[in-house]
């Protein structure tokens, strides 16, 4: 047999077909079977895990395609001992192929871009009766502002939801560039020093969802998390009328007394918890992405632990690196409050 006449041999069209066809079909089913994302907590959810399905529908057929047909010519048309130093024949190209595998590609893109979209516009749609959640990023953490008819926005540090009640979320940055997601959600969006970005979402099933950072943002990005609940209308108000209390509290001069441990364990709603990164044997908190208080700060007078907690950088303990913990401490913290947890602090590390 000459070489022209082995590689003219005809393409086993129908072999290849076959195998094709089983492939993909295992393909898309592997696709479909595997839970790409975590449960459905919102009215987007849904048309967006579908626009995902279609997604694996075509493109698990055209991945199989295109791996079958360089398998084959790698194959097919592979250098045989005696010809290393054969140029091949020459190709002149085929003008009907080129135009054919430009325009396939084409219409397929074309026509997912706009299905896409159109899912997009859809499920962005302004919604009536929509609440405005505030939403700030910050090195290395979220907070959350609802805006009130007294003018006076309730701040909390883990977001709160009335189930089915529409709402859209303005996302802010105050240092660098960090991505607002609740993946039960779905949607996502950057959150930009110097712009307000947005989005909308209707929760729709009662639960407690995690929180993420999606930008890469610092050493502390693994750690900028937070809980978003999907509460009943009624609980919703009632957490309302408790973030509204304290502050009236204060305001009639009168405030609660404020207690180290639980803001050592809980936070105040708006400063994030200390025990959400350190261990401390009296709390009972055992994480490790800061310094052990019960070492750092054993047998420290209340100025160092002050220090520590508002000017985090301007000692940092070996083994650790400057800027993960917040430096808004200051801010987020009342002068009672701080003085409260440097005293738990002073009292209780090391002991
Ligand atoms: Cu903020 Cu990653």
């Amino acid at each position: 047999m000459s070489e022209d006449s082995r590689r003219a041999d005809k393409i086993p069209v129908v072999q290849m077909l076959v195998v094709g066809l089983i492939a993909s079909a295992i393909g898309i089913a592997a696709g479909l079977a595997i839970e790409w994302f975590p449960e459905q907590a919102s009215t987007q959810a849904g048309p967006i895990d579908h626009l995902y399905d279609v997604l694996i529908w075509t493109s698990v057929p055209i991945f199989v395609l295109v791996t079958m047909v360089v398998l084959f010519s790698v194959i097919k048309f592979r250098m045989r001992p005696g010809e290393e130093n054969l140029d091949g024949p020459p190709i002149h190209g085929n003008t009907k192929l080129e135009v054919i595998w430009t325009a396939i590609p084409a219409i397929i893109l074309v026509v997912l871009c706009a299905y896409a979209w159109i899912v997009l516009v859809d499920i962005e749609e302004a919604q009536a009766g929509e609440m405005r959640v505030n939403v700030v990023g910050q090195q290395f953490a979220w907070t959350y502002e609802y805006p009130q008819s007294d003018g006076k926005p309730i701040k909390s540090n883990q977001l709160y939801l009335p189930n089915d009640r529409p709402v859209r979320f303005y996302v802010k940055a105050l240092d660098v560039i960090h991505d607002f997601w609740v993946p039960a959600f779905r949607m996502k969006v950057d959150a930009v020093p110097g712009i307000e970005t947005r989005y909308r979402i209707t929760p729709n099933r009662l639960g407690t969802y995690p929180v993420v950072c999606a930008e890469l943002c610092g050493l502390g990005h693994s750690v900028m998390r937070s809980t978003a609940r999907v509460v009943t209308p009624a609980d919703f108000n009632t957490w309302i009328a408790e973030q509204k209390a304290p502050a009236q509290a204060a305001g009639g001069g009168a405030g609660a007394e404020v207690d180290g441990k639980t803001l050592f364990t809980d936070g105040n709603g708006t400063a994030t918890a200390c025990s959400a990164c350190h261990t401390l044997a009296d709390a009972g908190t055992s994480s490790e992405t800061g310094p052990d208080l019960d070492e750092a700060l054993a047998g420290k007078d209340a100025a160092y632990i002050e220090e520590a907690i508002v000017a985090p950088d301007k000692e940092i303990t070996p083994g650790f690196q400057a800027g993960i913990m917040p430096k808004n401490y200051g801010d987020t913290l009342s002068a009672e409050e701080l003085d409260a947890l440097v005293k738990y602090l002073g009292d209780v590390a090391g002991k």
